[in-house]
């Protein structure tokens, strides 16, 4: 038997070395936000947050110990993961709805069975390599927590924040702004976190400071060096979500202009922005990122468990109001004259 079956050839990975990629299904979507609004119920915006189970209005200490669930494939994270949301605002009588959440499609792998939510990385070096022995990469400690992006930007973000319109499963050029013409398969949304740590803060006034970015290319490119103020090499922390637009294009009226708007509703998509609150339960992360040449699972350093269980862990709603639609104003945001 012939064994280098032209199948077997395209699957074989290019390259074994490139950290943590795993999916967590949406935990849930409310009016929370423990690190820029911490106490405040409701915060000033919706926003959709995947992960451990001790998420809430307030968080300090060792999120990681209070966890009994996540909603991650990664059973020992219980850390948060969030973003604004997405809504359409029609066109035609100004009335907002909700835009659904899908797993999102790796090349390799799929959503394993996610329901919703997002897809997490913890990149070492960039998409394929970990560059362990130049560079080694030192895992948050508890009580870390860090914003990217933000909702009063009027400028084009840092170019780790990105758009790009879904054609199918086609994902097109990365974007600083919404796609201007309807995605069949949805609008797909990166944030890429800053990678170099102060090495003493666990928070900052702007919940940035105590960071430095060094991404200057799209997509998962290696970062340049850290500089001494920010020496720490941390873990590269990325999100991608889908967001289901599909089922609004026939509401958007052709050649006018993009009617999706975040749940702050900025008059751009300038303001996408994302929230980290670490909350991997021992050192759990730092043997994931002090293992070399894994393809993204961790290769069995740490413990996976199915998405069906994932998708068995909630919380309690606290802000009851309703966020799906179709609303006359976006939550929190008041009512239009
Ligand atoms: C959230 O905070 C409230 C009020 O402090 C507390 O009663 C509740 O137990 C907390 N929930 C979790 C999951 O920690
Ligand atoms: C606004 O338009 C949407 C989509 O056509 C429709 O479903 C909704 O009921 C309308 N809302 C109002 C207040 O007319």
């Amino acid at each position: 038997m012939k064994l280098s079956s032209p199948a077997l050839a395209l699957i074989a990975p290019i390259a074994v070395q490139a950290g943590l990629r795993f999916p967590c299904s949406t935990l849930t979507i409310q009016r929370l936000d423990p690190v820029v609004e911490p106490g405040a119920m409701p915060a000033a915006h919706v926003h959709h947050i995947v992960g451990g189970n001790a998420f809430n209005a307030t968080m300090t200490g060792d999120v990681g110990e209070r966890g009994t669930c996540t909603t991650c494939q990664m059973a020992e994270d219980f850390s948060n993961y969030w973003t604004a949301v997405l809504y359409f605002k029609s066109p035609t009588n100004g009335s907002y709805h909700r835009v659904p959440v899908i797993p999102v499609q790796p090349l390799l792998g799929g959503s394993q069975g996610a329901s919703g939510g997002l897809t997490v990385y913890y990149t070492q070096h960039d998409l394929s390599t970990d560059n362990l022995k130049q560079n080694a990469v030192k895992s948050f400690q508890p009580g870390f927590r860090m914003t990217v992006g933000s909702p009063t930007a009027t400028s084009k973000p840092h170019i780790g924040l990105r758009y790009q319109c879904l054609q199918g499963q086609n994902r097109g050029a990365e974007m600083s702004d919404f796609p201007t013409k309807p995605c069949t398969g949805g609008i797909f949304t990166t944030h890429h976190f800053p990678a170099c740590w102060d090495g003493k803060n666990l928070d900052s006034p702007d919940h940035q400071s105590h960071m430095y970015n060094t991404i200057t290319m799209d997509g998962f490119m290696p970062a340049a060096a850290c500089p001494a103020s920010h020496p720490v090499r941390m873990p590269q922390v990325t999100y991608e979500t889908v967001w289901d637009t599909s089922k609004f294009n026939s509401l958007w009226p052709s050649g006018t202009p993009n009617p999706f708007v975040w749940s702050f509703e900025g008059t751009s998509g300038y303001g996408t922005h994302a929230d980290y609150m670490f909350g991997w339960k021992g050192d759990a992360l730092q043997r994931a990122m002090d293992k070399s040449e894994c393809f993204y699972d961790g290769c069995g350093s740490i413990k996976k468990q199915a998405m069906s269980t994932a998708n068995q862990c909630t919380i309690k709603e606290t802000i009851k109001e309703e966020t799906l639609g179709w609303l006359t104003a976006l939550p929190g945001r008041g009512h239009p004259m």
